[in-house]
């Protein structure tokens, strides 16, 4: 059920429950009975049911959930530990049935058969990523704008650019001028074909830095934070878990790491608070609420139960970035949207999303403080210089290659950027032609916009005391890469450079390449930074499920 955010009571402090308890809710596969649980698959196991299965899926399933069944938008993806624990009973009922009024078809028409192969293609693809990946392989029937032919196409128009050309220190700038009309090229459906990384590739920094593997064998590293006594805090978000790093060893790789909580609902933003050097709780924005676990400097699990602190509404754009106001006053919280570029007077899905909501941490009510972001859920942060809000954004999508920009930028109070009306300013998205024309030179341009369908995520501001001067206060940004480009772009982490006056010029540089093979092929994929105590910066990577760490050598 979604919660309006405007009726949201506070809740803080009344419960208790320890996380177990609150995870509790959604034991039961879509609510399949129990006689549905317990039917096996009666071609479970026959060498031919998953190929045969992995067809049906690429026929049938492939147009909604993704070549490697990663979902997307309101679809959800079939990779999740909640799919993984469901019995292959469970998803047979669910797939004959489907749920209508939440988009996805009944299957009851396929033979039985043919049903079962495709669970047993659906249920190898967690657990097995080599499943998924076949997929991916050049067959007759796939799409002409796919990597295969694309890779072969004339550069982009600068600048606009893709992942042939990043190159680090390279320094790009796109402005409101550049760009191109709505559907001057068509909409790609160009996913992350994920392979595991080849024992040549490593990602490529500028000269004078060097890149290391920090940790490894990690699942789903997201978003990452640095506690005030040095300890790196990681969101394993499909994993539900929060883990803790701590120390350096001369090579370069963690001295102890731990599991701080788990059990969590799809766990993505943390903040510690109050800020400062001493704090006394650490707050986690899980995909359905903010709770927060007692934590002070030095603890490497919660000592205590989690606190609920705000609900949030589920479903679509799932991560929920938070961080603190450096006075502790406000916690922010950043939610996206449901879908890509829904009315919100027409799908009451999209009601209190693609905002950024504020509130006091000790008795949360949540208000808005900035709205019309389409998903900023994947990384606000406060600059701890300015004091001022910034936030990454995945701008929407099909309306062609080089449209719409993503963008980071600073926020303002009460401002509104576009969404879904218009975007990078005045102008009108074409799918809500004639709507809201009062609200056309409300519209924001953001400070820096980034490679239309980068997917920029999460970003820190440089404090550290290693790299170079020049480097002070930037901002270093995950980008976890395109699908709706036809030759993929982002896959990379580049810098804002700030210039030590805390704004942005609209220029921003390549910084960490390398993750996508000169096939196609990606084998990485960044998503959160932090700056290690030594000033080196740490990049999580959900692809390689891995931690880069890259640090400066001067030579
Ligand atoms: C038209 C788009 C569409 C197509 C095609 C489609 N799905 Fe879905 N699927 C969805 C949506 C939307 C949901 C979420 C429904 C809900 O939450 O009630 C979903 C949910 C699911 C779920 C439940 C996942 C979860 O985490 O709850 C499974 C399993 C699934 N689909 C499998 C399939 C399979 C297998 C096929 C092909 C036979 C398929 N889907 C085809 C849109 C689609």
């Amino acid at each position: 059920m979604r919660v309006a955010i405007r009726r949201m009571i506070p809740v803080i402090a009344i419960s208790l429950l320890p996380v177990s308890l609150l995870q509790a809710v959604d034991k039961k596969f879509h609510n399949a009975p129990d006689s549905a649980k317990e039917q096996k698959n009666p071609y479970e196991g026959q060498a031919t049911t998953v190929e045969a299965g992995k067809k049906l899926y690429a026929r049938n399933c492939l147009s909604c959930h993704g070549k490697t069944g990663q979902g997307k938008g309101n679809v959800p993806s079939l990779l999740d530990e909640k799919v993984e624990v469901a019995t292959a009973g469970e998803v047979f009922w669910f797939i004959t049935r489907g749920s209508k009024d939440n988009g996805m078809p009944a299957w009851a028409f396929l033979p039985s058969q043919q049903r079962w192969q495709i669970v047993s293609y659906v249920k190898s693809l967690g657990s097995s990523p080599s499943a998924a990946l076949a997929l991916a392989a050049p067959a007759p029937n796939r799409e002409p704008d796919s990597i295969y032919s694309a890779i072969k196409a004339p550069p982009p128009p600068a600048p606009f650019t893709d992942f042939r050309y990043e190159k680090p220190g390279n320094t790009r700038k796109i402005t409101v001028n550049d760009l191109p009309q709505p559907y001057v090229t068509k909409s790609a459906e160009n996913g992350a074909d994920e392979v595991a990384r080849p024992a040549n590739a490593w990602p490529v920094a500028p000269a004078g830095f060097k890149v290391e593997l920090y940790a490894s064998d990690l699942n789903n590293p997201r978003w990452m934070r640095t506690a005030p006594n040095g300890d790196i805090f990681l969101a394993e978000s499909n994993a539900g878990r929060i883990r803790v790093f701590r120390g350096m060893t001369s090579d370069g790789k963690p001295d102890a790491m731990q599991v701080f909580a788990s059990g969590l609902r799809r766990p993505y933003g943390i903040a510690f608070y109050p800020p400062g050097p001493d704090p006394q709780w650490v707050y986690i924005g899980n995909t359905n609420e903010v709770i927060r676990f007692p934590y002070h400097n030095g603890d490497l699990q919660a000592s205590g139960p989690a606190q609920h602190i705000a609900d949030l509404p589920t479903g679509g754009h799932w991560t929920r970035a938070i961080d603190f106001s450096t006075n502790g006053k406000r916690m922010f919280v950043a939610v996206g949207s449901e879908s890509n570029d829904d009315d919100p007077e027409e799908n009451p899905g999209e009601k209190d999303r693609a905002r950024i909501l504020a509130c006091n941490p000790e008795s949360c009510e949540l208000k808005v403080y900035a709205y019309g972001i389409r998903n900023p859920g994947g990384g606000i942060a406060v600059n701890p210089q300015t004091g001022d809000l910034w936030c990454s954004v995945n701008e929407r999508d099909a309306l062609g290659d080089n449209l719409v920009p993503d963008y980071i930028t600073h926020v303002q109070e009460g401002g509104f950027y576009g969404w879904p009306w218009w975007y990078i300013g005045g102008h009108q998205d074409p799918r809500q032609k004639g709507k809201h024309p009062e609200l056309k030179d409300k519209a924001i341009v953001p400070d820096v916009l980034l490679q239309p369908h980068n997917a920029s995520l999460g970003f820190t501001f440089y404090q550290g005391k290693q790299f170079p001067a020049e480097y002070q206060g930037d901002i270093f940004a995950a980008s976890h890469g395109s699908w709706n480009k036809a030759v993929r772009t982002g896959y990379e982490v580049i810098r804002v450079p700030l210039h030590q006056t805390g704004h942005a010029t609209g220029e921003y540089q390549d910084f960490l390449t390398g993750f996508v093979l000169p096939d196609g092929k990606v084998w990485g994929r960044p998503v959160g930074m932090a700056v290690a105590p030594d000033g080196s910066l740490l990049v999580s990577d959900d692809a390689s499920n891995s931690i880069w760490r890259v640090s400066y050598t001067g030579k």
